[in-house]
């Protein structure tokens, strides 16, 4: 892979209609600290000793995985090795071994469906943002993963067009994945879904599309496909990742990360703290083997108990005036 992965926040005009500040385990951080330090270290030609221990080891129908995280500036750097039990749910939604992969500079980026899920009480904000979609593409595709809606309100989402609603399989999964506010089913909804996609959109029910610019967006990707002479904007760097995140927050990492989510997921400390969040509910993403790598991490950390939502961890924030570097005050 000799892509210049790169995450960006595009500056997206979204009026977020409920408050921008509530909450998530919204990280990025398996994304954001994946694609934030590969392209800064991949020109470095580091020596790396990537003798995995055979203790990071997991095995599936007679091979091998590892299951320790390693950040690409440091594959000796290895993290707390995750859970083998949950090999089998990587098999399934195809992301052990990133095979069944589309490589952007041979293959068109399809367009994308548009993924959503909400529990009953965001049924309104499903309903508005559904209607903004509806204003500039009346038959887009949309799939909504029910969390936990009524059945009142299932008959209703049953009888819109082009909206397949589809039940969350929340018994598939450890029993902390039903804590909804600590956002495991994020990536779990985007696996699911991504298993038969080559691209997908990604969007909380608070996401607005207000400019009918999805095509902008694609030409980030489609871009990478060396004889592309069709794109409608043009981004002469062409630098973006394939999980391309598209809502900028307004703190860094380091402070609003628990600290032990990073013995999974190590990282360099001095550059967790340079950057933006960028905010993981609203994404392009398409099925590279770049993004689902990502993407791999992003969902053994949802299912390990303590890396998504390690004890302790508070989602409210107060930050002081140093959103970047102060220690870890919340996490999300
Ligand atoms: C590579 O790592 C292994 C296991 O940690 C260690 O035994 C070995 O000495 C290392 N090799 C080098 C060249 O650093
Ligand atoms: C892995 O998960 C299984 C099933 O939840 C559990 O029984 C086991 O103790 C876990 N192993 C470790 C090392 O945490
Ligand atoms: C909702 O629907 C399910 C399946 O159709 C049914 O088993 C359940 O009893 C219903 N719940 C209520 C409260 O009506
Ligand atoms: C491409 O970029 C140039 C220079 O920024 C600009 O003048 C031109 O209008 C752009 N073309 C399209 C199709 O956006
Ligand atoms: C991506 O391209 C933009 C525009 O040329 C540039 O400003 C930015 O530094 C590039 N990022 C990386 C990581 O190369
Ligand atoms: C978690 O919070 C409890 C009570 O506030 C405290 O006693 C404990 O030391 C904390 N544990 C960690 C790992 O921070």
């Amino acid at each position: 892979m000799n892509c210049n992965c790169t995450i960006i926040a595009v500056a997206l005009v979204i009026l977020n209609l409920i408050l921008f500040t509530i909450i998530s385990f919204n990280i990025c951080w398996t994304s954001v600290q994946y694609m934030i330090m590969k392209p800064i270290y991949e020109n470095e030609n580091l020596e790396f000793n990537d003798t995995i221990p055979e203790s990071c080891y997991c095995e599936f129908e007679s091979n091998r995985y590892s299951f320790c995280y390693a950040p690409p500036f440091d594959l000796n750097l290895l993290g707390q090795k995750f859970n083998c039990t949950y090999i089998e749910f990587l098999d399934e939604v195809d992301l052990l071994t990133l095979e069944n992969t589309i490589d952007l500079a041979n293959d068109d980026l399809p367009e994308a469906p548009i993924i959503t899920a909400g529990s009953d009480d965001h049924k309104d904000e499903t309903r508005e943002m559904l209607y903004y979609i509806r204003q500039f593409w009346p038959k887009h595709p949309v799939i909504f993963y029910d969390l936990g809606l009524q059945n009142k309100t299932i008959e209703e989402f049953k009888t819109y067009c082009n909206f397949d609603v589809r039940k969350f399989p929340f018994e598939k999964f450890p029993s902390y994945v039903k804590n909804l506010r600590e956002y495991r089913w994020k990536p779990l909804v985007i696996a699911l879904a991504m298993k038969d996609l080559k691209s997908i959109w990604y969007m909380d029910s608070s996401i607005r599309w207000l400019k009918p610019q999805m095509d902008r967006y694609y030409d980030m990707l489609r871009c990478k496909r060396s004889h592309n002479m069709l794109l409608t904007s043009n981004f002469t760097a062409c630098n973006k990742s394939d999980y391309l995140l598209l809502s900028s927050s307004y703190h860094g990492i380091y402070t609003a990360t628990n600290l032990k989510t990073y013995e999974f997921l190590p990282t360099d400390f001095a550059r967790i703290k340079i950057p933006t969040v960028i905010q993981a509910g609203f994404s392009l993403v398409a099925r590279t083997k770049d993004a689902m790598d990502t993407l791999k991490w992003y969902v053994l950390c949802a299912l390990e108990e303590e890396c998504m939502a390690p004890k302790n961890s508070s989602i409210p924030c107060k930050f002081g005036k140093d959103k970047y570097q102060a220690e870890p005050i919340c996490h999300r």
